[in-house]
């Protein structure tokens, strides 16, 4: 093939992958050609403008390391992460809906007993989580393990802050009782930004887009003979629910956090009114729910 031409240029790229035999990978790349082509087409992007285009990505990479990834992040902020997730998780209103993972979870927390506090620091006001774990008829699930992360009362995870959080600040693992039923102790979560100081935040500040994510309790939801679930719970007050920096708010994740100032409603939690109160119920699909949505 000779005279690159923009008329026939994805073609040409496109007759090269007829001897990969690997068949998904020429389908990935076959896409990835005719909308990279399309793109070129339709920008017309100046050679400066490409040259531009090719050091933000060499800038983004440079910036991922063991703790930092700058790829994930542009994904999250371009609405990809979240697209990949509804494609991989179509909606069943009998379940829980999914959203992103985001950078902080970390492996390994601990098993912690119904009612435990994860505010490790005992700084800001008790949160009293409350729910239950059901299966996609509503029967309750015993034995489910919820992994529980957030941020503090300031809007910062304990990884973002080594010696002003202690480690495994306000991170912990819990068990359904017989009922489905959990219960935890935090402090209500705030929102705060993605981190901004590399190429995504760039971009955003060109974007005139702000970084900020409405506050949120993460969760990991798993248990013997069900899909996993990684969701979240946002708070219903907070001003960027219809703005989140990742596109990761669905309707029915969103709770209210009561605030309480009953005392003896305090005792029974073991927490000093006023405390704030939030209660939600998970759905997960069985593998036989799992499989029948897939087909
Ligand atoms: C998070 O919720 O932790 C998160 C998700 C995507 C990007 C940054 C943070
Ligand atoms: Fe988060």
């Amino acid at each position: 093939m000779r005279d690159f031409q923009e008329a026939t240029s994805t073609d040409a790229v496109i007759e090269r992958l007829t001897e990969c035999r690997d068949p998904r990978l020429r389908q990935v790349m076959a896409a990835a050609t005719r909308h990279l082509h399309a793109f070129v087409r339709e920008v017309r992007p100046s050679t400066e403008e490409w040259l531009a285009a090719i050091d933000y990505l060499t800038r983004t990479g440079q910036m991922c390391s063991g703790v930092r990834q700058e790829w994930v992040l542009f994904s999250d902020v371009m609405g990809v992460s979240s697209l990949v997730d509804v494609v991989n998780n179509p909606t069943d209103e009998r379940v829980t809906e999914s959203t992103v993972l985001g950078p902080f979870h970390v492996a390994g927390a601990p098993a912690l007993p119904h009612g435990a506090n994860i505010s490790r620091d005992g700084r800001g006001r008790p949160c009293v989580v409350t729910g239950r774990v059901l299966d996609a008829a509503g029967a309750p699930i015993e034995g489910a393990m919820l992994d529980v992360w957030q941020t503090s009362e300031d809007g910062w995870y304990d990884v973002q802050q080594p010696g002003i959080q202690p480690e495994g600040n306000l991170r912990g693992k819990f068990a359904t009782d017989a009922d489905g039923r959990f219960w935890f102790v935090t402090v209500k979560p705030a929102s705060y930004p993605v981190p901004t100081d590399g190429p995504v935040g760039e971009l955003l500040r060109k974007l005139e887009r702000h970084p900020f994510r409405p506050a949120h309790i993460h969760f990991i939801i798993s248990a013997p003979g069900f899909a996993s679930k990684t969701t979240h719970i946002f708070a219903e007050d907070d001003p960027y629910l219809d703005s989140d920096a990742v596109f990761g708010v669905k309707t029915s994740l969103i709770e209210v956090f009561h605030e309480v100032a009953d005392p003896a409603a305090a005792a029974g939690y073991g927490v000093t009114a006023p405390f704030w109160s939030v209660s939600h119920e998970f759905r997960l699909a069985g593998q036989r729910a799992t499989e029948a949505a897939a087909a």
